[in-house]
């Protein structure tokens, strides 16, 4: 800027401020036509017109606005503003019109002014989030989620969220989340639960011997009522017996307890227990590295009713090679409900031999059944339960392996 106009602009700065911001009640210049002087009169305030301009000897003279009129600066003007009248459509009265302020209006809850329509605040699209929550006067601002962050829903309300932390709930993360999904977690950080092996064959090795050979109707509410410690909760029962064969109810129900009553001393060691023995299975198993056609041979071996090619597809895809027969036998077990996946095993490895069936395959599992049947810790625990249980279960017949 040249140097003279910005000196010019300084000064004429300083002395508005001099003329009208320094005096109060504010001036104006005013010629008295009786005296021919220029006079400096002062100012109407808000809420007043001007009436009659100041004189040599009286100051000057404002009136109050009328109803529905108003000024809201000090001025010199002989008339008040009217009050805007009505509010547009879709605006409510903020604020009602007195003398010194004009009526408020405003775009109802949701809307924002756009010229002068009243208009939706945008909501952000999965994806998106609200960055600015939009107000009466404006639009909604939307971001793109940055990476860890997520919105899966339309909203002008929602802002990006956190991806879960699937470790820091002591859960796995199966499948990683972007901009519109949420990490998917799965149940435990037990490395068994990887593809979702529902009991695995310790456990079941481990609560067979709960299982009896004639289900009562209440079987299982009996059962979780004799547990001891933290008892498993009706509706848990409910969901298991809808949800669960008869035999498997009886797993389902024992693996909830052991869940939630995980700092109890004795069921610390049953997990400890279940463990080691998982950790055997894992180590037998980790050399059956099976094609699918081999996996589908195995199951075609066993006995009842099979598992679905598509079953086995799916546990191809989803699991790791060590676990995908453990998952197999898992599903097996599970639409057999009469069968003991042992037994079956045995039947299986039987039938195996008239296939080329890689012999490190073979040996493993027989490794795994060995270990197994060998697995003696559950008859000390067999009778610790009965001891816990008490007779109210033993009335309705346990059957002991
Ligand atoms: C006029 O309304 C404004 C707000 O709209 C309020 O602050 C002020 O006190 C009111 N004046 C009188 C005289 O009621
Ligand atoms: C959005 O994600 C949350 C958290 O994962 C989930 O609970 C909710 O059902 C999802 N909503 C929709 C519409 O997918
Ligand atoms: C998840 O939580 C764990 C433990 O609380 C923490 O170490 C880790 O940094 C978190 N991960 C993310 C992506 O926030
Ligand atoms: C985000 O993940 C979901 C499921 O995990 C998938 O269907 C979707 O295509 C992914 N979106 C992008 C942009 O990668
Ligand atoms: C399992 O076999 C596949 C192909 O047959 C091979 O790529 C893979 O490395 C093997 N994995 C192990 C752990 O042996």
């Amino acid at each position: 800027m040249n140097k003279v106009l910005c000196c010019a602009l300084v000064f004429l700065d300083i002395s508005i401020k001099w003329t009208t911001q320094e005096t109060f009640p504010p001036k104006y210049l005013h010629h008295d036509p009786e005296t021919s002087r220029q006079l400096m009169c002062d100012k109407c305030p808000p809420g007043t017109y001007l009436k009659q301009h100041c004189t040599a000897r009286r100051k000057t003279v404002c009136a109050p606005c009328p109803d529905n009129y108003y000024t809201d600066t000090w001025h010199i003007s002989d008339e008040c503003l009217y009050c805007t009248p009505v509010c547009k459509e879709l605006q409510y009265i903020k604020q009602e019109c007195n003398r010194t302020h004009n009526r408020v209006c405003e775009c109802e809850e949701g809307r924002y002014l756009e010229v002068e329509f009243c208009l939706k605040h945008r909501s952000c699209p999965p994806g998106f989030g609200v960055l600015h929550t939009g107000t009466p006067e404006r639009n909604t601002v939307c971001k793109r989620c940055p990476d860890g962050f997520f919105s899966n829903e339309t909203s002008s309300k929602a802002p990006c969220r956190k991806h879960t932390n699937c470790s820091a709930s002591g859960l796995l993360l199966t499948q990683r989340g972007n901009a519109t999904h949420d990490n998917v977690c799965s149940g435990s950080g037990e490395p068994t639960h990887i593809c979702g092996i529902d009991v695995t064959l310790c456990e079941e090795a481990f609560f067979r011997f709960a299982v009896p050979t004639k289900f009562t109707p209440d079987w299982l509410s009996v059962l979780a009522d004799s547990l001891p410690g933290t008892k498993v909760n009706a509706e848990s029962v409910e969901r298991i017996k809808r949800r669960h064969s008869s035999q498997e109810q009886t797993f389902q129900l024992l693996k909830l307890w052991k869940h939630q009553n995980k700092e109890q001393d004795m069921v610390k060691k049953i997990i400890q227990d279940i463990d080691l023995c998982e950790s055997n299975v894992r180590r037998h198993m980790s050399h059956a590295n099976l094609t699918s056609e081999q996996l589908r041979r195995l199951m075609e071996s066993l006995p009842g009713k099979k598992v679905s090619t598509e079953d086995i597809e799916k546990t191809t895809k989803a699991c790791q090679p060590s676990e995908q027969i453990l998952k197999l036998l898992s599903l097996w077990r599970i639409k057999n409900g009469d069968q003991d996946t042992l037994k079956g095993l045995i039947h299986a490895l039987k039938h195996l031999k008239t296939y080329h069936f890689p012999k490190t395959v073979t040996q493993s599992l027989k490794k795994t059944i060995r270990f197994l049947h060998g697995f003696t810790m559950y008859r000390l625990y067999q009778k610790l339960f009965l001891e816990m249980i008490g007779n109210q279960v033993q009335s309705v017949k346990i059957s002991c392996l």
